[in-house]
């Protein structure tokens, strides 16, 4: 079995953690074989890599479109058996994956587009089984404050600052960002304990196109990103926060 991915400079801190908590967790567990629940997992972006390390995903999502495009990712990599889709939602996810069912929970770029994100984390730490991992990456605010102001739409920036759910307006998309402590609070409110924040995407969504022509200025951002998340100073401008936190052993 692989013992790890790399992919691209967007999510490549995100793997970097991820192999790091995959190993721990194989080691703890004394089993090469991990049961991971990707909440919200879409196309099998995560899933099916993690597929591809040897361990068993299934994927809750409530888009038909994202799972029909995660099958045929995982029938492409040969990994079909491996991966499960399930059509469902955060709300009802113990319902479909039973409660202290996994050894590691993705929830990735979904607390910000639920309803409940709060009932959400309670969910994710109930299907955990004890001493199990979850790999949290949500919306920074502060980012989006930053991308606003340099993009001149400064009314924006201005209201993202202060806002209470760190959006900019009524158009905005995303029901909220977070900033640190406030995902950090959800986390721990759930049962959770924290082991470890990074920030990510801290320099991916701002740089030149041009970058992703040239394959060593690829190799250089994902380098640069791995060494940005574990500068404590970056996470106030990183895109995403990246958490990941463990349910109580006992
Ligand atoms: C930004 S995408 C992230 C996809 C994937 N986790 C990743 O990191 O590439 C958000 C995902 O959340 C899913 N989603 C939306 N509402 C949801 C809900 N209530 N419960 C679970 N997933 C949801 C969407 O279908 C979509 O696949």
């Amino acid at each position: 079995m692989a013992d790890r991915v790399r992919r691209h400079p967007r999510t490549e801190a995100i793997w970097t953690q991820l192999n790091t908590a995959m190993a721990r967790l194989c080691e703890v567990s004394g089993r090469s074989r991990l049961d991971v629940v990707d909440l919200g997992g879409g196309s099998g972006t995560f899933a099916v890599p993690l597929a591809e390390l040897g361990h068993r995903v299934t994927v809750v999502d409530p888009s038909p479109n994202a799972l029909a495009t995660l099958h045929r990712r995982a029938s492409d990599a040969g990994v079909d058996a491996e991966v499960a889709g399930v059509q469902g939602d955060a709300a009802g996810l113990l319902s479909v994956v039973g409660a202290n069912s996994a050894d590691l929970v993705l929830c990735h770029g979904v607390l910000e587009v639920i309803d409940e994100p709060d009932s959400a984390m309670a969910g994710v730490a109930a299907c955990l089984r004890p001493a199990g991992v979850c790999s949290v990456v949500a919306a920074q605010r502060y980012a989006a404050v930053f991308a606003k102001a340099q993009a001149g739409h400064l009314a924006d920036a201005r209201r993202l600052l202060d806002d209470p759910d760190g959006r900019w307006g009524p158009s905005d998309p995303l029901p909220r960002r977070f900033d640190e402590p406030g995902l950090i609070s959800m986390l721990t409110s759930s049962g959770l304990q924290v082991v470890e924040v990074h920030g990510v995407r801290v320099f991916t969504d701002g740089v030149a196109g041009s970058v992703g022509d040239d394959p060593a200025d690829v190799a250089a951002l994902a380098e640069l990103e791995i060494a940005a998340a574990r500068h404590p100073a970056f996470r106030a401008v990183a895109a995403a926060l990246h958490v990941i936190a463990r349910r109580n052993p006992a």
